[in-house]
């Protein structure tokens, strides 16, 4: 974990009150995308932003990333504004659609998004190397990503979005249009930055991402926060028990009817579980990799890059020792806090 949340009290995004109204050319109100939204997201923790189509999803994520400007409500992210630039640095982010040159390549891609970063050519060719290989795109690096199917484009998303090595991540389906191995790796990938300390934000129509991944998620509709809450406060049912044991005998089984019954408990549902028909997919396709079937499309991923697993401090310091020659002291360490901003939202 790369250290206290610079708040000082480990909340990396905290709104109030956001609202967004699209306005049509004369200036009326047309959509209210987003209503009064409360959310308070902690440093290192996975959080699942849910909701069906049009519930505002994207418009809250364009408005934590300062790319939308809220109609009312106020923001802090990394205790600071969206907007600050200083913010942005340490921030990652897969946009719902991949907005991707159609002629670079892949290395290409990641190369220029990590000159956005300024970093230097050592840095980039490295990162750009362990991402490529964590994202399965290793063997397809030279193709242009115009010609890579909506899964693989997805991948080049990802290894994007994790290119300046961001503190906060924040995902909008990132497993949309990808095969359930290649989903799989990216959930495994979530898990482990979440572990790492790093936060990420996770918006997704999967509600099995979510039940594996998110410690806490918010259900919205219509532009507001319908649910929020831990899984288990959502999830679990506090009026049933379930108990899963190894195969019975017929007998065995009848004898726990009998118990049970004694309690009066006669409504007993008992039968064999199946497994998750993603645990079956997944071993049918390493099988045929086993068995070394070609495919033209994306590798296995591989491992996480290095430089997502060390402190944030020695992946940062090289960063910004070129990008801040002229920025303030207090950029230069891991965002520093508007106290000044998490206050006003904390007295609200
Ligand atoms: N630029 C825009 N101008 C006008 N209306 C917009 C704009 N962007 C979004 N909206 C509207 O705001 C509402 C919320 O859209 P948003 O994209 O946030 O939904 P979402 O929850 O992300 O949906 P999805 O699951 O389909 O991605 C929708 O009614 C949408 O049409
Ligand atoms: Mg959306």
């Amino acid at each position: 974990m790369s250290g206290d949340s610079p708040s000082g009290e480990g909340i990396d995004i905290k709104c109030v009150g956001l609202t967004k109204t699209f306005r049509d050319f004369w200036m009326r109100p047309r959509v209210r995308a987003v209503e009064g939204v409360d959310l308070e997201i902690r440093r290192g923790e996975v959080f699942g932003l849910l909701g069906p189509n049009g519930s505002g999803k994207s418009t809250t994520i364009k408005m934590l990333l300062g790319l939308l400007a809220p109609t009312r409500g106020r923001i802090a992210v990394l205790g600071r504004s969206p907007r600050d630039v200083a913010t942005k640095k340490h921030v990652g982010y897969l946009p719902e659609e991949s907005y991707l040159y159609r002629f670079l390549s892949a290395r290409e891609t990641l190369d220029y998004y990590g000159r956005l970063f300024r970093m230097p050519a050592r840095m980039r060719r490295q990162r750009v190397d362990k991402l490529l290989e964590m994202v399965g795109l290793d063997a397809v690096e030279h193709r242009p990503v115009g010609e890579f199917s909506k899964g693989m484009q997805r991948r080049v998303g990802l290894a994007q979005s994790l290119i300046n090595d961001p503190q906060l991540l924040i995902l909008d389906e990132p497993t949309s249009g990808m095969d359930p191995v290649a989903a799989r790796q990216i959930k495994n990938l979530i898990a482990e930055l979440g572990s790492r300390g790093k936060t990420v934000l996770l918006c997704t129509h999967q509600l099995s991402d979510v039940e594996d991944l998110c410690g806490r998620m918010a259900i919205m509709y219509g532009g507001r926060v319908q649910a929020a809450g831990t899984c288990d406060e959502l999830l679990a049912r506090s009026d049933r028990t379930s108990i899963e044991t190894p195969l019975l005998p017929v007998g065995v089984v009848d004898e726990v009817r009998g118990v049970l019954g004694r309690h009066g408990i006669d409504e007993i549902t008992i039968e064999q579980p199946r497994r998750r028909l993603e645990s079956l997919f997944l071993e049918v396709v390493e099988q045929a990799r086993a068995a070394g079937t070609h495919t033209s499309g994306a590798r296995s991923g591989g491992p996480m890059a290095a430089f997502l697993q060390e402190h944030a401090t020695e992946s940062e310091s090289a960063v910004e020792a070129i990008t801040d020659a002229d920025a303030s002291p207090r950029d230069k360490a891991a965002p520093a806090v508007d106290t000044n901003l998490i206050d006003s939202l904390t007295r609200r």
